[in-house]
């Protein structure tokens, strides 16, 4: 297929930690598998990382390297995907300009994702404004690239509804179709929950396993993991759901005719814990030996890597640049030759 063809890809990251294993199953797995079909562009979003990290540049700084290593590591080539980073690509700063003039402060208040973010940080009424319209810089992000696909994970469907609103209104202010509406590509899958149990894997809950993380750093999170407190002895019929354990072989395991029968077993009784965590923990290992590998490759020519950044970012910059002149020439801001 012709590049020009393919559908548009707009994902991305903020870069404030290393990526984890809720990462990987939530969109780094399908950004490999993606990128053959697609256009695709990823963008590391420092910009968007400081809406409420300001004062923390060094966390930000660093961890764009990190991100970057788990990109490749993973297997997202640089010859198929565009990646890049957000903060030297201006053109994406002038685009949320102009479109904050098409969005309300009272519609940015409604939108549910940055009503939780706002409560979860306990901004309450000291919101700084950079954080509370980020979702037009996201508009500017998806629409400079014309992306028509946005993968993401549920919480983030109000940014694709909100971008597509600016997109509305701004071909109808201009009355030219400049802008393209994007649809959300929702994993199938679950989101994967937290080593601990809880809903969600998260950095800060601390209950995240990194895809950097060493054997023994594996080996450790899958001893800890929770998994039926009531399943005390061997012989007691244990609980497969909300186990975690079993959540993950769900995820990570393709032979799916064994982790049904060892829920079976589990279920009747006579299965301990510790030889279903071995199970797990043997998966575990095969899938992150290679991609720890890979990051460590990668890591040892950090300026490699930045190069292939550098590069990523000049041909993004090259698309974007293109609608920014598409968008202020429809709004009549062109004086000179
Ligand atoms: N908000 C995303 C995150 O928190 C990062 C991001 C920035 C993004 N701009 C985007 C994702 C545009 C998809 C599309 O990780």
């Amino acid at each position: 297929m012709d590049a020009n063809t393919k559908p548009v890809i707009l994902t991305g990251d903020r870069p404030t930690g290393p990526l984890h294993l809720g990462h990987f199953v939530g969109s780094l797995q399908n950004r490999v598998r993606f990128q053959d079909d697609y256009r695709q562009f990823i963008l590391v979003a420092d910009a968007q990382a400081l809406t409420d990290n300001m004062g923390r540049y060094g966390k930000v700084h660093d961890n764009v390297l990190e991100v970057m290593l788990d990109y490749l590591a993973v297997g997202i080539d640089p010859a198929k995907s565009t990646i890049f980073i957000q903060s030297q690509v201006p053109e994406l700063t002038e685009l949320t300009f102009f479109y904050l003039n098409l969005v309300t402060v009272s519609r940015l208040e409604r939108n549910p994702t940055i009503k939780e973010e706002i409560r979860l940080r306990g901004f309450e009424r000291d919101i700084p404004a950079g954080f509370l319209t980020y979702p037009v810089s996201q508009a500017a992000d998806i629409t400079a690239f014309k992306a028509t696909h946005v993968p993401v994970g549920e919480d983030q469907i109000p940014m694709i509804e909100q971008t597509n609103e600016v997109v509305r209104r701004f071909n109808a202010s201009v009355e030219q179709e400049i802008l393209v509406e994007c649809k959300a590509v929702v994993p199938e899958v679950g989101r994967l929950p937290g080593i601990d149990g809880s809903a969600k894997m998260s950095k800060s809950l601390g209950n995240a396993l990194n895809l950097s993380a060493t054997a023994d750093e594996v080996s450790r999170a899958v001893k800890m993991m929770y998994t039926d407190p009531d399943h005390l002895r061997v012989s007691d019929p244990g609980k497969v759901e909300g186990n975690v354990v079993f959540t993950y072989l769900d995820a990570f395991e393709p032979d799916t005719a064994m982790v049904a029968d060892l829920k079976a077993q589990y279920q009747r009784g006579g299965l301990g814990d510790m030889k279903v965590k071995r199970v797990l923990e043997d998966r575990l290992q095969a899938m992150l030996e290679p991609i720890r590998t890979r990051r460590a490759a990668f890591a040892s020519d950090p300026a490699e890597v930045m190069l292939i950044l550098k590069r990523g970012t000049e041909a993004a910059r090259a698309v974007a640049a293109q609608t920014l002149d598409e968008v202020k020439r429809a709004m009549g801001l062109v004086y000179f030759d």
